[in-house]
């Protein structure tokens, strides 16, 4: 066991010297927090596997301050990287090249011919990056198949004596993983839905793009917590807690202000605000402090329509809840 230290904005510096010191820093993003560790130190990057419990095959992102990181390992950038870059770079979208022969480390890559690269879009870690003069892996700092973490308190919960620090700046703004697309290929491809919409893509593209079919994604468990967990649709509020209150063990309910509001739930609730991004941005939150409350055994939760920034949110409730809706049977 390490003492896991927690690293204000101010003290970036330290946690710089750490990763060139090969060691593991947690670092906040607008998505996530990432678990950061010198992308060109096998060992670092190693060790980062196992702080998670992540899959050796599982290939991670690199983390970049500046287009030039990602030159290093990719040469240079296609044209749709260069559009994409300009754009939402530093943003919320990890973007999939090939990468040139032996400039990443397998460990890094899980074997593949491509890497996910990433700027996030955050003062605090451009400068760690920067400062440590090297680009780093950054994986969510969860335990592998936990709900991502969205503050340094989740970050410390899940890492705690298994990290050298984490740098603390306060809850992130979005609260969902990036999108990330495969430009590797013949098509641009979206792996995973994100902040950045499907639409604002083909729109700066200029083309349609694929999406990733959802049983291929699978493979790996993803942000699941002990209870059980179920989507409500809207109509189904009334009746879904009227069955909630009867059961004989605790039900959470995590919805919009306006639904607490409206049902006033006796049971263990989670506010996610209003609209879509409140949601988005507080969803793992929620379920990780209801999952965490003593004898929670079902969370049931609000669905939102499939578009946009929804896209991202449906996408992590359908994993998390397995695909189950609600309904009295
Ligand atoms: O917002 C984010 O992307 C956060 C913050 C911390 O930057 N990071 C994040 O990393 O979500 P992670 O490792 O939890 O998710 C990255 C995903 C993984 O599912 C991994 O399988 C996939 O990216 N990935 C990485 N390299 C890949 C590659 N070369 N080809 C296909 N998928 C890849
Ligand atoms: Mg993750």
């Amino acid at each position: 066991m390490e003492i896991t230290k927690i690293y204000q904005p101010d003290q970036v510096d330290e946690a710089a010297k750490e990763i060139q010191l090969g060691e593991l820093i947690a670092f906040p993003t607008e998505t996530v927090y990432g678990l950061g560790a010198d992308a060109t130190n096998e060992k670092a990057v190693l060790r980062v596997f196992q702080a998670k419990g992540r899959p050796a095959d599982n290939p991670l992102n690199v983390t970049v301050a500046n287009v030039e990181m990602v030159k290093r390992f990719v040469g240079d950038i296609n044209e749709w990287g260069q559009t994409l870059i300009n754009k939402f770079w530093p943003g919320p979208l990890t973007l999939i090249f090939k990468t040139l022969p032996n400039a990443l480390s397998p460990v890094v890559t899980g074997g593949l011919p491509t890497a996910a690269f990433r700027m996030p879009d955050n003062q605090v870690t451009l400068k760690m990056i920067e400062k440590a003069q090297t680009p780093i892996v950054g994986p969510s700092a969860n335990s592998s198949g936990k709900p991502s973490p969205t503050t340094a308190e989740h970050v410390f919960h899940d890492m705690e004596g298994k990290i050298a620090g984490i740098v603390d700046d306060g809850p992130t703004s979005v609260g969902m993983e990036s999108t990330i697309i495969d430009l590797s290929g013949d098509v641009p491809v979206i792996i995973r839905p994100g902040a950045i919409s499907t639409k604002q893509i083909e729109a700066v593209l200029k083309m349609k793009v694929k999406h990733k079919q959802a049983a291929s994604n699978q493979k790996y468990r993803h942000y699941n917590p002990d209870a059980t967990v179920k989507m409500v649709n809207h109509n189904d509020w009334q009746i879904a807690i009227d069955w909630a209150i009867k059961q004989p063990f605790k039900v959470g309910i995590m919805a919009e202000t306006a639904v607490l509001n409206q049902f006033k739930p006796q049971l263990s609730t989670f506010d996610l605000g209003s609209g879509v991004q409140d949601a988005s941005q507080n969803f793992f939150a929620g379920i990780r402090k209801l999952d965490n409350e003593e004898h929670v055994n079902l969370i049931l939760v609000q669905t939102f329509a499939e578009d946009g920034l929804g896209e991202a949110y449906m996408n992590r409730l359908r994993k998390a809840s397995n695909n189950q809706l609600w309904s009295l049977e």
